[in-house]
């Protein structure tokens, strides 16, 4: 497509900084004015700012809002939003955009390894290696099966169908709960997953029990003390959802009475963890039966990347007026969001 006419680079509030060649892409395109840790600055030049594109996972509410009224647009790097107060949002007749699909198989490879890691102590063997008491090698330290072992998945979205499909290569019998069936076309993609409508019989199957599903109001504590004890008592739980869907203080309790084997967490509630919390600071009881990352899943240069310039694809159309190429379901029918339209008049865009 031929290059559009440079016009004028819009004004816009990010949170936080990106890596500094994400930063110097994004500055030829907008002028950036950063919120966090410049609060006060970033509300003096309030009326300039026409667009928020919000990185982290900071709150983009009422408050948050109302210091910025000349903003036509919301745009989340990311694909769940459930940081943004959609009603205060939609009440401002705002379009909100976000970058689902592009991290999937990204998210999927970090959700293999990280499941990895919990089964075979990889993590720990590193730890080991590095301590200067490190002498010789245990041939008794063990870690549990991971082929042929069953993977039970809530949440067959695009990024759970992403990791249903390495599990082929682990012979793994795949198990998914989600809210609808898959075509049987899918499911055979998905290494011939098994639909449980019945998340008790998924729990109960499953060796590892893996979460990639949103939160919302009908996920939150999802995985609970009377889930837990519907487990097998050496399964290990892996979170690539967020904090939320799991009851954390039964997780504590379920690790701590044998009731599951591990847990393996890329999202925690809050994130991070305060440094004293049990699962970061792990008891003598808990110890060795907890990893957690630091919400990793889509992070490499590429998919940031992808993510950015979807972001600001969002950002453009909704300064233009038109069709956010990937709107939020909740502005589905929204005036000025019903056409797809080309984008590109007024805006550097790519
Ligand atoms: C974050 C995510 O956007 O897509 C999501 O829902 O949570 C992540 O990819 C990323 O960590 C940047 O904050």
């Amino acid at each position: 497509m031929a290059q559009r006419p440079v016009q004028r680079r819009p004004i816009i509030l990010v949170d936080k900084p990106f890596p500094e060649s994400h930063t110097q892409w994004l500055s030829e395109r907008a002028e950036i004015i950063f919120y966090e840790g410049n609060e006060v600055a970033a509300a003096a030049r309030g009326a300039e700012i026409e667009g928020i594109l919000w990185y982290g996972h900071g709150k983009v509410d009422d408050a948050l809002l109302s210091k910025f009224p000349n903003v036509l647009v919301v745009s989340n790097f990311g694909a769940g939003y459930e940081h943004f107060d959609t009603a205060a949002i939609l009440e401002r007749g705002l379009p909100m955009g976000h970058t689902p699909g592009c991290l999937s198989e990204t998210v999927a490879d970090f959700a293999w390894g990280l499941m990895l890691c919990a089964a075979r102590d990889i993590v720990g063997g590193i730890k080991r290696c590095e301590s200067k008491d490190f002498q010789h090698v245990n041939p008794n330290q063990l870690g549990k099966q991971v082929s042929g072992c069953t993977l039970g998945l809530i949440g067959m979205g695009s990024i759970g169908s992403c990791v249903a499909k390495r599990a082929r290569g682990f012979s793994m019998p795949v198990l998914y709960h989600n809210r609808n069936q898959l075509k049987s076309e899918e499911e055979k993609e998905c290494s011939n997953a098994t639909y449980c409508p019945d998340i008790n019989e998924l729990l109960s199957k499953s060796d590892y029990v893996m979460l990639c599903c949103p939160v919302t109001p009908a996920t939150v504590n999802l995985i609970g003390k009377e889930q837990f004890l519907t487990m097998k008592k050496d399964a290990v739980l892996i979170n690539m959802g967020r904090g939320k869907l799991i009851d954390q203080d039964a997780l504590v309790d379920a690790l701590s009475t044998g009731e599951i084997g591990l847990a393996a967490l890329d999202v925690t509630e809050p994130e991070p963890l305060p440094r004293d919390h049990p699962l970061v600071v792990p008891r003598d009881d808990l110890k060795g039966k907890i990893i957690i990352s630091p919400h990793q899943g889509s992070a490499t240069l590429e998919t940031r990347f992808q993510m950015l310039t979807m972001s600001l694809d969002n950002l453009i159309a909704g300064l233009e007026r038109k069709r956010l190429p990937w709107l939020c379901v909740e502005c589905d029918g929204m005036k000025g969001q019903t056409e797809d339209v080309e984008m590109g008049n007024k805006y550097y865009t790519r």
